[in-house]
C-alpha cells in the first residue's frame, strides 16, 4: 500500500466517500507524497512520460521563435517576461533566457502580480484537479471515491451543487443520460488569475484537449493515468505513483477567457504553430550547426514534434490588451 493510499483510505473512513477532485488533488499534490511533490522526477525515459519540453533544444528553439513573434506584435517592450505555469524541470529556461523567465512551480516562483509578456502553459491545464459528474434524470450527480476494503472505487453521490450545475449546464448542455463529464473549476480559476495579472500580452496554452465539436467523442469522460510510459483508464489505482490527467476542453478556456478579457487569437495544432514559428527563424541552420550526432538528434526531435506531438497537441493563444486589462 502506498503512503497516499493509507492517507486517502483513512480520510474516507473518517469523512465518507470523497469528491474526485479531492482524490486527484492529494494524489498529485499532497505536499509530501503527491506525485508531483515527492521529489522523484516523473519526466523522461526513466520516468513515466515525455512532454514536448524534453525535446530540447528543438522545441525550445521553435517555441521561442513563436514567442518572439508575440514580443514583436507587442512592440518589443523591454520589460517583456515569459512566465511559465507548471514549469516542471524548467526545461525551457535556456530557450527563453533572452527575456525575463519566471518558472512558476511548487518551491520555485509564484505568479507575478503584474505581467507584460507571455504566460506560457505546457501540459499545465491537463494536470489540474477536476471534479467528475454523471448525467442522471436530467440533472447531474457528483462522482465520489470510496474504499471497498481492497481498493478505491467510484460511487455516484448526491446531486451537484449550484456552482457545478451552472458549469455543466453551460459547457455540457446536450449530455445524454449516463454521460460522464469533468468540471474544470481550477482551470477557470487559473484563467481568471492570469487575466488579472497580465497587464499586456498573451496566454499561450499547449496541451492535449478537445473542441466543442469533439466533445461527443468522450461520453465516458477523459481521465487517464500514466506510469512508466503506459496509459490506463484506471485513475484510482496507486495514488501518488501515477500521473493523472484530464484532457483540456479548449472551448471552455476560450469562452471563459473571453468573459474575463482574454480574447482568442488562434487555436491550432501544435505542428502548424511550430511550422509558422519556424518561418524566417533560421531553423535549417540551427539544425545544421551542430556535430553529426547532434544534427541527427535534432532532426529526430523535429520529426517527433511535428508528427507525434504536433498532431495530438493544440496551441491556444489568447490576447490581453491594456484597454481590456484596465479594470
Ligand atoms: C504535466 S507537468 C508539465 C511540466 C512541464 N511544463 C512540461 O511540459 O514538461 C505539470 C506541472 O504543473 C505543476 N503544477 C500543477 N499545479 C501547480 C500549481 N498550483 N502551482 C505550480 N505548479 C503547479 C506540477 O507540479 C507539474 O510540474
Amino acid at each position: 500500500m502506498t503512503p497516499l493510499e493509507e492517507i486517502l483510505r483513512d480520510l474516507i473512513r473518517r469523512e465518507g466517500p470523497i469528491p474526485f477532485r479531492r482524490f486527484m488533488e492529494l494524489a498529485l499534490y499532497h505536499p509530501e507524497h503527491g506525485y508531483y511533490r515527492r521529489g522523484r522526477d516523473p519526466f523522461g525515459r526513466a520516468g513515466d512520460y515525455f512532454t514536448a519540453e524534453q525535446l530540447q533544444p528543438v522545441y525550445g528553439f521553435l517555441m521561442a521563435a513563436g514567442i518572439e513573434a508575440l514580443w514583436k506584435a507587442l512592440g518589443e517592450p523591454a520589460d517583456f517576461a515569459v512566465v511559465e505555469l507548471g514549469a516542471g524541470r524548467a526545461e525551457m529556461a535556456p530557450a527563453f533566457a533572452r527575456w525575463r523567465y519566471v518558472p512558476v512551480e511548487f518551491g520555485r516562483a509564484s505568479l507575478p502580480d503584474s505581467i507584460v509578456g507571455v504566460v506560457f502553459a505546457n501540459e499545465f491545464f491537463d494536470a489540474l484537479p477536476v471534479e467528475q459528474a454523471v448525467r442522471r434524470g436530467g440533472g447531474w450527480r457528483l462522482m465520489r471515491v470510496d474504499w471497498n476494503g481492497a481498493r478505491f472505487v467510484w460511487i455516484e453521490g448526491e446531486p451537484v451543487g449550484s456552482v457545478l450545475e451552472a458549469y455543466l449546464e453551460r459547457f455540457h448542455p446536450s449530455a445524454e443520460e449516463g454521460a460522464i463529464a469533468e468540471v474544470h473549476l481550477e482551470g477557470l480559476a487559473w484563467l481568471e488569475r492570469v487575466a488579472r495579472r497580465l497587464r499586456r500580452g498573451f496566454l499561450v496554452v499547449v496541451d492535449y484537449g478537445y473542441t466543442v465539436r469533439e466533445l461527443a467523442r468522450y461520453p465516458g469522460g477523459t481521465l487517464m493515468s500514466y506510469r512508466r510510459h503506459r496509459a490506463s483508464e484506471d485513475v484510482l489505482a496507486e495514488p501518488g505513483e501515477r500521473d493523472i490527467t484530464a484532457l483540456v476542453p479548449f472551448y471552455v478556456l476560450e469562452e471563459h477567457g473571453a468573459a474575463c478579457g482574454l480574447r482568442t487569437l488562434r487555436l491550432e495544432r501544435l505542428a502548424r504553430f511550430l511550422l509558422a514559428a519556424a518561418e524566417g527563424a533560421g531553423l535549417e541552420s540551427f539544425l545544421r550547426e551542430a556535430d553529426e550526432g547532434e544534427r541527427l538528434r535534432r532532426r529526430l526531435q523535429l520529426k517527433t514534434l511535428l508528427v507525434g506531438f504536433g498532431e495530438s497537441f493544440r496551441v491556444l493563444v489568447q490576447a490581453r490588451s491594456e484597454r481590456e486589462g484596465a479594470q
